[in-house]
């Protein structure tokens, strides 16, 4: 059981048996994420020092100016996972396409395929504000030994075997699931260790702050509108709160500390919505169901899309389990 003050890496080890397949490979593959969010955090602590950041001059597949930090962050965990052979395959918000990986004899006996979106947030970089990075774990569906497919990568969210994010705040912070609750651990990094600081994470049930970028508001559909407008009522524990620093990372770890709702709706602009399926909303969808919170398209769970596409986009209502579902009561009945 979780005891606070354990290292990661002891968390990690004596906790190893509760994984479904404990062959030690998960094991392995979430000690190789703590060692790359290591990495990226020393670069992102000193953005502000070196003249890293700034637009890259490349634009991504969803049309973003790169950041340097992105392209770094996901090097690094792309470096990583690939070098310590480790998976069989890797998706990122930052790549067009998957990446099937080898082993070194040509024939990778890995199971496990990881999706990642290595710096949520990145329009945050250069006014300092916390940035993130999110990460999904899958069994690969196709056989052992041969190179991963598309297939591995499209699994529904449900189907996931672990999940989590690093916060690089004001402290630097791991937080992940594997389907047994959820633990945060946070960075000592004086002598580079990860602690157990926030044992079992949960949304509580209900909460006061609500997060969504209302700049948008001309563009939302009716049941968001009067939901904002439900929030803003004085009326029982209302109005709530709203707080909303447009980092997902940043905003889902506040509400998961102290209860509330985050949502990116769809828009007239973006009928999807803006956030990624695979690379942002199943990894929160997952998180927050083992936090005893709900994530919702606004009507169906997150985690039972089948998605068609790597960079697929879906509205997102993520958080405090009452809060959710009053968001989409408002959106059946508008
Ligand atoms: P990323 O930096 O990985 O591209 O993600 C940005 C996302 C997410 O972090 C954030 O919640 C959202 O974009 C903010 O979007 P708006 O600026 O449209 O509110
Ligand atoms: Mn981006
Ligand atoms: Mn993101
Ligand atoms: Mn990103």
């Amino acid at each position: 059981m979780a005891k606070k003050n354990q290292t990661l890496g002891e968390f990690i080890i004596e906790n190893q048996a509760e994984f479904q397949y404990s062959s030690g490979e998960l094991s392995r593959l979430i000690n190789s994420i703590r060692l790359a969010a290591k990495v990226v955090n020393h670069e992102v602590n000193k953005a502000g020092l070196v003249d890293i950041i700034g637009a890259f001059g490349e634009t991504n597949i969803q049309g973003e100016d790169q950041q340097k930090l992105d392209v770094y962050a996901n090097e690094k965990f792309i470096q990583t996972l690939t070098n310590r052979n480790i998976v069989c395959g890797i998706a990122s918000e930052e790549n067009d396409d998957f990446i099937a990986i080898n082993s070194l004899d040509e024939k990778n006996q890995n199971k496990y395929i990881v999706l990642i979106d290595p710096l949520d947030g990145s329009s945050n970089i250069d006014v300092n504000v916390s940035v993130g990075t999110i990460f999904s774990i899958y069994r690969r569906i196709t056989p052992v030994g041969t190179p991963v497919t598309i297939d591995d990568f499209l699994q529904k969210g449900n189907e996931q075997v672990a999940a989590g994010y690093v916060v690089y705040g004001t402290s630097t912070m791991l937080v992940y699931s594997t389907g047994h609750g959820v633990n945060g651990f946070t960075l000592n990094p004086a002598i580079g260790t990860f602690y157990l600081s926030h044992p079992n994470m949960e949304f509580s049930e209900t909460g006061n702050i609500y997060s969504i970028n209302e700049g948008n508001y001309a563009h939302f559909p009716k049941g968001v509108k009067n939901y904002i407008k439900y929030c803003q009522q004085e009326e029982d524990d209302r109005p709530y709160t709203s707080r909303y620093i447009g980092s997902l990372v940043s905003d889902f770890h506040r509400n998961l500390i102290k209860g509330g709702i985050y949502i990116y709706p769809q828009t007239s602009k973006a009928p999807t919505g803006k956030l990624r399926l695979l690379y942002e909303c199943n990894p929160m969808a997952y998180l927050a169901e083992q936090a005893n919170g709900l994530a919702s398209d606004g009507f169906q769970r997150i985690m039972d899309i089948k998605p068609t596409e790597l960079h697929q986009r879906v509205p997102i209502f993520c958080g405090s389990r009452k809060m959710v579902e009053k968001a989409k009561e408002f959106m059946k009945n508008s």
